[in-house]
């Protein structure tokens, strides 16, 4: 198949357009897989410096741009404790496969018992693979913790959740970010964005995904007005190129940010539906932007490729690329 392949003056990293995107083998509620060809559009970099992510989540925006050299940090230790596991080679795909092969017969004999027993001991053991197993048979693969930090996430009522198959797919995600840490130099840092930002150089990459206001909020992960001011000067101050990702409106709202970003910064638009309880027709529309400090001229506004992806979504293919 012939790829659609960008290039254009100073981008040296050409990035496939339309190569596969990688799924990570963390989930999360605000997780960008369906961001991450339009992302791959308007990053310009030349690889001499690092790929930066103050707020790396799963890690699918970074992992899907496969840099040489990166630093991954988040406020939530249980996912850089993942995987700096990973990278230590402490979690390897046989081990994963071994792991979820035990607690899947466990989960199918015993039910939501055995997946709280399990709940109980991360709790107390913090285990990266307890992580993993309660992030794949918890509900909906949120991640959330209650105010003393315990993981609170009721269980999916999917007793047999750990097929083979399934279980293959979560060892091919592993092998994928296995092989990306051996291969290149990759740091993950549990810290603040503010520490982050300390670390930056002008030859950086920065992308910058922090959580929305009033969404989201837990133990690990919450946001307000001073986080948004402290963000917005490390970006102005930032020597390096950046891209940050927000959101611009929806049916019923506007981010009221925006306005202030369009005037220092470049914006771009694009659609977004997501899928609300259990009907099908329920597709509600987002417009996320992404906002870069430079001019992005690599993307295609309006590329049909996007809009036939927005217009024949169904639910079950959307369910299942987040899978
Ligand atoms: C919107 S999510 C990032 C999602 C990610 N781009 C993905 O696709 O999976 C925001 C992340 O920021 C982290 N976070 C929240 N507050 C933070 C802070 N003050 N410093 C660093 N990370 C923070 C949260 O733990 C969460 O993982």
């Amino acid at each position: 198949m012939k790829l659609d392949i960008i290039k254009a003056p100073g981008h040296e990293f050409n990035r496939p357009l339309n190569a596969k995107v990688f799924v990570p083998p963390i989930k999360s509620q605000g997780i960008k897989t369906k961001l991450v060809p339009r992302i791959r559009e308007v990053v310009q970099w030349d690889e001499n410096g690092r790929w930066i992510e103050p707020f790396m989540g799963t890690g699918v925006v970074g992992f899907n741009m496969r840099p040489k050299q990166a630093i991954f940090a988040d406020s939530n230790p249980h996912i850089i404790n993942f995987y700096i596991a990973i990278s230590r080679g402490e979690i390897t795909p046989a081990i994963v496969r071994a792991y979820l092969e035990s607690e899947g017969r466990l989960l199918a004999r015993q039910g939501a018992d055995h997946y709280y027993r399990v709940r109980e001991r991360f709790n107390q053991t913090h285990t990266p693979l307890d992580f993993l197993f309660l992030n794949r048979a918890g509900f909906n693969g949120m991640i959330r913790f209650n105010q003393k930090g315990g993981f609170n996430v009721p269980f999916n009522h999917k007793p047999n959740r750990f097929s083979q198959a399934y279980i293959t797919k979560i060892v091919n995600q592993i092998q994928y970010v296995f092989d990306l840490c051996h291969l290149n130099d990759y740091t993950f840092v549990c810290q603040d964005f503010r520490e982050t930002f300390k670390l930056m150089q002008a030859d950086d990459f920065v992308y910058c995904d922090p959580p929305y206001a009033g969404r989201h909020v837990d133990y690990f992960n919450s946001w307000n007005a001073q986080d948004e001011a402290d963000l917005f000067a490390a970006l102005a101050n930032c020597e390096g190129q950046f891209i940050l990702s927000t959101w611009h409106s929806n049916q019923y709202r506007r981010n009221l940010t925006i306005p202030r970003l369009e005037e220092a910064y470049h914006v771009i638009t694009h659609e977004h539906f997501y899928h609300v309880g259990a009907k099908e027709t329920n597709r509600k529309p987002v417009l996320e932007a992404l906002v870069s400090n430079y001019q992005p001229t690599t993307y295609r506004p309006q590329s049909r490729h996007y809009q036939q992806a927005a217009l024949f979504e169904t639910k079950a293919a959307y369910q299942q690329d987040e899978e």
